[in-house]
């Protein structure tokens, strides 16, 4: 039997970035040899096992077929017949779709090394289409390759459109989509994900909630880009660029939706964009059944954010009311996150992406003054439960109060 290198590994250590999942295919070999010589099997449909010493993949040389809907619709076929051209062109992009043995002697007969220095994302067959999952990774791939030059191929486009239009899209389960999306998201050029997408009618498909973003202007004095959509891009941009946690990154994607609901006649300003919004951003986060943090800083982000930008100008009592929303005396990091998306979102404008953001400093000091208000004399005062809940406030909003006019 011959075992070589395939996928990432090949196509990264060509590229001459760091390699760190090693995939390998086994040609010749049967699974009685490949337990017979101590490898452990990893499912029970899948011929692939893992390795007895390094634990690493090797999967036996298969062809596949597609037999029905989803991701459960496939038949394998594996055996030591199959060659490893017939392994390879069953992949998704040539890059992909390149094998090594250990001496490094290629194995390319769909040409991916071409491919890879013209820096293009090109599918390797038809049998492309066999899984929709395809069409959310090569957005991803164009999102991380992005800043090497990297641009999707036409005629993959093309498929891509095709797939997105067929309803294909709608078979993914949540957990596949959210794992490409959450991947896609935090590789450097996360916008180039949602522009891929948008470019070839999935993004309409799996958040068109987002979609709806695009043509809708805002006024120039605020948004100099005007377009909704562009500026979601360049938000998204900026999380990025600042190397901001996968929550102020999704918060960032969701946090103007509401935009897309206002009635033309209202166009380019949005009242009340931040409550609208709300129902939008709920139904995306059920939809990829979103981890819960990455969850609920959307939702508070969506509401607050204009909150975060007029921060200078709140009355005490609305920077309480904020506060005591973020439930900042346990959840000190989801402030800060907040901030941080607040921030995003004021970077992600154009000509503006340089403008310092008072607000962010300012909102540190009064999370600093709320949560300096001692229990502890408070308790010696007597006020015990509700009581004690209200004086407290009572003090927070003195403290504000103080903290203001000092600013
Ligand atoms: N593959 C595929 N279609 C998929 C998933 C995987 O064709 N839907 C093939 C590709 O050849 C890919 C290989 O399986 O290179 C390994 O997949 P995976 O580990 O998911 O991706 P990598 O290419 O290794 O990329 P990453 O660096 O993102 O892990």
């Amino acid at each position: 039997m011959q075992v070589y290198k395939v996928g990432g590994a090949v196509r990264d250590r060509l590229l001459g970035l760091p390699v760190t999942d090693v995939d390998r295919v086994v040609v010749g070999a049967t699974t009685e040899e490949m337990l017979a010589q101590g490898f452990r099997p990893v499912g029970a449909d899948f011929p692939v096992f893992l390795h007895p010493k390094t634990g690493e993949e090797y999967a036996l040389a298969r062809t596949e077929r597609k037999s029905g809907r989803g991701y459960g619709g496939f038949t394998f076929y594996a055996s030591p017949e199959v060659t490893l051209e017939e392994d390879l062109i069953r992949r998704d992009l040539t890059i992909n779709a390149m094998a090594e043995d250990d001496q490094l002697n290629l194995t390319d007969p769909y040409h991916g090394q071409r491919d890879l220095e013209a820096r293009i994302l090109r599918h390797v067959s038809p049998a492309f289409a066999e899984d929709p999952l395809r069409v959310l990774r090569v957005a991803r791939f164009a999102a991380r390759y992005a800043g090497l030059g990297f641009t999707v191929a036409d005629e993959t486009m093309d498929l891509m459109r095709q797939l997105s239009e067929s309803g294909e899209l709608q078979a993914l389960t949540a957990e596949r989509s959210w794992k490409e999306i959450s991947r896609a998201l935090m590789e450097d050029h996360p916008q180039v994900f949602i522009q891929v997408l948008r470019d070839c009618g999935a993004l309409k498909v799996l958040m068109p909630e987002v979609d709806a973003l695009f043509g809708v202007p805002q006024p120039a004095t605020h948004h100099p880009e005007i377009d909704t959509g562009l500026h979601t891009l360049s938000v998204l941009e900026q999380s990025a660029l600042h190397k901001q946690p996968l929550t102020v990154r999704w918060a960032c994607l969701l946090h103007d939706l509401g935009k897309g609901l206002t009635p033309e006649e209202e166009w380019p300003r949005h009242i009340a964009h931040e409550h609208t919004g709300l129902k939008l951003i709920k139904a995306v986060n059920e939809r990829f059944k979103v981890p819960k943090d990455c969850q609920e800083l959307a939702l508070l982000v969506g509401q607050y954010h204009t909150h975060g930008h007029r921060a200078l100008e709140l009355k005490a009592s609305t920077l309480l009311e904020l506060l005591q929303s973020f439930d900042i005396y346990r959840r000190p990091q989801r402030f800060e996150e907040f901030i941080a998306a607040c921030e995003m979102d004021a970077r992600g404008r154009k000509g503006l992406e340089l403008r310092s953001y008072p607000q962010a400093d300012y909102l540190r000091g009064a999370a600093k003054a709320a949560r300096e208000v001692a229990v502890q004399p408070l308790l010696e005062q007597g006020f015990k439960g509700p009581e004690l809940g209200e004086a407290l406030k009572r003090e927070r909003l003195k403290a504000l109060k103080i903290y203001k006019d000092n600013a």
